[in-house]
């Protein structure tokens, strides 16, 4: 069986999340979301809309997705591949280049992402930011 994970925030979950994750079940068999939790975010200046629990659960009833998992500091990637068991780990290609250092232990993939949405452009049409 095949072990895929992807990392990210997944605030107000649109179809470029939707596609992304599709993408990222399809190079394996069991896929695994590490989800940013509310302070992890708050490091990086970001403040989500919905709440950890709510982004979780929203996750967990998407049938591509079979475990979600926190994202708590940048460090724990490396730890995850070997904790989980990790074949491939897939990220959209806003980060092309940033994770090739897991490529001695996973293999790393970046896919494109979908055009013109993103949880900043929801927010921004809507007026919150
Ligand atoms: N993603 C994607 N296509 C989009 C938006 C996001 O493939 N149109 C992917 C990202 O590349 C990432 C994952 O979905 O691998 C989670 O992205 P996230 O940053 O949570 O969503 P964004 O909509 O990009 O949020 P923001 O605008 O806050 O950056």
């Amino acid at each position: 069986m095949r072990r895929v994970i992807t990392y990210g925030t997944f605030d107000l979950l649109h179809y470029g999340h939707i596609r992304l994750l599709q993408r990222c079940k399809a190079q394996g068999d069991y896929l695994i979301v590490a989800l940013s939790t509310d302070e992890f975010n708050a490091g990086k200046g970001k403040k989500c809309y919905f709440s950890y629990e709510d982004r979780k659960n929203m996750l967990e009833a998407i049938r591509f997705v079979d475990l979600v998992i926190p994202e708590e500091t940048w460090e724990q990637k490396v730890s995850d591949m070997e904790k989980y068991h990790i074949d491939t780990f897939v990220m959209g290609d806003d980060w092309t280049g940033e994770f090739d250092f897991l490529k001695d232990k996973v293999d790393v993939i970046y896919l494109p992402r979908t055009p013109e949405i993103s949880t900043t452009r929801i927010k921004s049409d809507l007026g919150t930011v």
